[in-house]
């Protein structure tokens, strides 16, 4: 069946989206909470800092940290530091021991290090400045090698065209039962639209990264389109399975 192309307009601002996400959040999560200010100054440090506004939303990013407890989750890799929003939340989860955050942005790392020291959650959280696919290859060689520990929970958000390439790291440094997740995947449903995949390189990468994981049998995964503040986009889920 053809697909229409998605009309935009259609899946940006619904009012609905985010009034949902503040009833939830403001209940689930009291602004009267240190987790809660922590989070929400880390937000205005990242804004005020001139990041773009594209971090998780907060109940994306309490999604991730209630996955890590769930999981039991010790060592976190995210490829994709930015403000260090998401990196707070991972940091924050009692589940975790240790966060690896890569951005090859040094102000991103900056503004992430400064935020983390705000939340006193430094001697949980290691920076790594350099491109994702440099960085990885490091800690993929280091975790070979027995020099640093496999990571358990791997939250991918950084260079989309470069999805599955992460992937791929990542399924060298995990153990079974990992957790893997890439972000941004589904675009407002541009995910779906094979024609522009041609001439996008975001879509298309996007495309072969799911169609990848598809065929990749050391992966068992699922994609979940979310709605909220951040728009209509989605997540694809993996969990290492041998
Ligand atoms: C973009 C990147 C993200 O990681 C995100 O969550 C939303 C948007 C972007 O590059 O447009
Ligand atoms: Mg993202």
């Amino acid at each position: 069946m053809a697909s229409a192309p998605p009309n935009d307009a259609l899946h940006e601002h619904d009012p609905r989206w985010s009034a949902v996400d503040e009833f939830a959040y403001g209940h689930l999560f009291p602004a009267s909470t240190s987790l809660s200010q922590t989070l929400a100054n880390a937000l205005k440090h990242q804004e005020q800092s001139g990041l773009p506004d594209i971090a998780v939303s907060p109940l994306q990013g309490s999604f991730l940290a209630l996955q890590t407890r769930l999981l039991g989750s010790k060592n976190v890799l995210e490829v994709g530091t930015l403000g260090g929003y998401s990196t707070t939340w991972f940091a924050a989860s009692e589940a975790v021991q240790k966060v690896v955050t890569v951005d090859f942005n040094p102000k991103h790392t900056q503004v992430a290090k400064e935020n983390i020291a705000n939340a006193g959650l430094t001697d949980k959280v290691e920076f790594i400045t350099d491109t994702g696919i440099n960085a990885l290859t490091k800690l993929r060689d280091e975790v070979k090698a027995g020099s640093r520990p496999q990571f358990d929970f791997v939250f991918i958000d950084a260079d989309k065209e470069n999805n599955h390439n992460y992937v791929k790291l990542s399924l060298d440094m995990t153990p079974v039962g990992a957790c893997i997740i890439v972000d941004n995947v589904v675009r407002r449903g541009k995910l779906a639209d094979a024609e522009l995949a041609k001439t996008n390189s975001v879509i298309k990468a996007s495309r072969e990264c799911v169609e990848a994981v598809g065929k990749d049998d050391r992966l068992d995964a699922t994609l979940i389109q979310t709605v909220g503040e951040k728009n209509y986009d989605g997540m694809l889920i993996c969990r290492k399975v041998k």
